[in-house]
């Protein structure tokens, strides 16, 4: 099972496009997960993906397949990521955002207001939490530099692991959002501090990877913990060949460093789909350090390759679905360490649960392990559940025990009470016998 899902998104034909080839396209529609692709010596290959959206998809077709779990699973504390990888002009700024961050016709606006509507959606309709709030960070990777586009002061944050925080920007501008309008206004004024180039790609092609996080964060109404989960969404810079741009000089100089750190990104998935983890090179740039987490297992990661319908890309759209093919063979990388933790954690606990039952000679229910879920996450989840499951138990076993120590107190006290009312007595009697014995004998 993959731990990546991998979608392919065709967007219609351009005037540029129609201009140099006309009509033609460079596949066949097979059906939504696969498709004919026609390379450019005119043979055919087959690709098959979690799904194939063809230029008449709709932006909600996207979000539905592609976001909606992952914007689910972040309120449940499971991170996730959604990439956008393809040549420029090949559409993925226009999936991320629509066909402007202000875009707000329902239709056509992109996955990313989508995301943050459905993450208030999903909130709003939990009744297991007291608050939450939403925080949005947002950063370019420019010239192996990460720069913060919500304060353009800080311009080479620094890459930082935290324990049980996994990889994170140390310093990055984090602010709270209360609804899509702020959420939106704030994304316009970092977009206008992007990094963009003219090529002859596109007018204004972005020259940066460009990151959004959007972290969420809630206290449970059940057991007042709180909650975490973050969701990255990933707008890479063009993957194409420099000739193909007409880069020269600051811009040639660009293109060699996007082109250098996605095959860099190309790398690791090669190396976590070829079987030898000894080493697999995250550190060898900065978007392949960041995105360690999304594409080593510990998140729910979803990429979508963007591709030009036209013959006179198909170099591009091949390169890019082969891409596709590879990121979809990537298997769980910690499978085992997430086991390890898991039960770790679960063998804490139930030292914790025995101590106690042999104390209380109460007994517990037998819990149910299910069958066997092969996808680590929701592995993860699953254990993540039951050993919460336990700490519950724990507690109320805790809160018997409580209970039965302070009716034991009772008990004692009320003896201690019978004992003085007891010793009492005895000295009354004592008394009234001395006092019979004298009028007896006065007698
Ligand atoms: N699915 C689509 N439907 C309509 N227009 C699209 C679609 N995808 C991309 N476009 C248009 O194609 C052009 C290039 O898209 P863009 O998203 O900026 O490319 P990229 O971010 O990959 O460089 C833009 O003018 C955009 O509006
Ligand atoms: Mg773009």
């Amino acid at each position: 099972m993959s731990n990546v899902k991998v979608c392919v998104r065709f967007r219609p034909l351009s005037s540029r496009e129609r201009r140099i080839c006309g009509d033609d396209i460079c596949f066949d529609r097979l059906d939504e997960e696969s498709f004919v692709f026609k390379d450019e010596k005119g043979e055919d290959t087959t690709f098959c993906f979690d799904r194939v959206f063809y230029q008449d998809a709709k932006q909600r077709d996207l979000y539905e397949f592609l976001a909606m779990s992952i914007v689910q699973d972040t309120v449940n504390g499971i991170n996730g990521t959604i990439i956008t990888y393809g040549q420029t002009g090949a559409g993925k700024t226009y999936s991320l955002e629509g066909p402007g961050i202000l875009e707000f016709d329902e239709c056509r606006k992109g996955l990313l207001p989508r995301v943050i509507d459905g993450l208030f959606e999903c909130l709003k309709s939990s009744t297991d939490m007291s608050a939450h709030t939403i925080k949005i960070s947002m950063v370019e990777i420019y010239m192996e530099r990460v720069r913060d586009l919500l304060d353009v002061s800080k311009d080479n944050l620094q890459i930082r692991e935290g324990k049980g925080q996994g990889i994170y920007l140390s310093g990055a501008t984090e602010v709270s959002i209360s609804d899509l309008t702020e959420a939106i206004a704030l994304i316009n004024r970092g977009i206008a501090n992007k990094a963009v180039g003219s090529t002859q790609m596109n007018v204004t092609s972005s020259r940066s990877h460009c990151l959004y996080t959007l972290s969420v964060q809630y206290e449970s109404a059940v057991d007042g913990k709180v909650k975490s989960g973050k969701l990255m969404l990933v707008d890479l810079a063009g993957s194409e060949k420099v000739e193909k741009t007409g880069a020269e000089g600051k811009v040639l100089e660009e293109a060699k460093t996007i082109n250098k750190s996605l095959s860099a990104l190309g790398n690791v998935i090669n190396a976590l789909t070829t079987g030898k983890r000894s080493h697999i090179p995250y550190r060898s740039s900065k978007l392949t350090r960041i995105l360690e987490d999304s594409l080593g297992g510990n998140s729910r990661t979803a990429l979508l390759c963007c591709c030009s319908p036209s013959s006179s890309n198909t170099l591009e759209s091949m390169s890019t679905l082969r891409f596709g093919t590879r990121a979809k063979l990537i298997k769980p990388q910690r499978q085992e360490e997430i086991f390890e933790e898991v039960s770790n954690g679960i063998s804490q606990e139930e030292d914790l649960v025995d101590a106690d039952l042999s104390t209380a000679q109460g007994t517990i229910p037998q819990l149910e392990i299910q069958q066997v879920i092969l996808d680590p996450v929701s592995l993860h989840q699953t254990f993540k559940e039951l050993r919460n499951e336990m700490i519950r138990m724990n507690e109320a076993l805790r809160g018997i025990l409580q209970t039965q120590r302070r009716t034991l107190e009772t008990g004692r006290t009320t003896l201690q009470w019978l004992q003085g009312i007891n010793s009492a007595a005895f000295i009354v009697c004592i008394f009234v016998i001395l006092n019979m014995a004298k009028v007896f004998l006065l007698h």
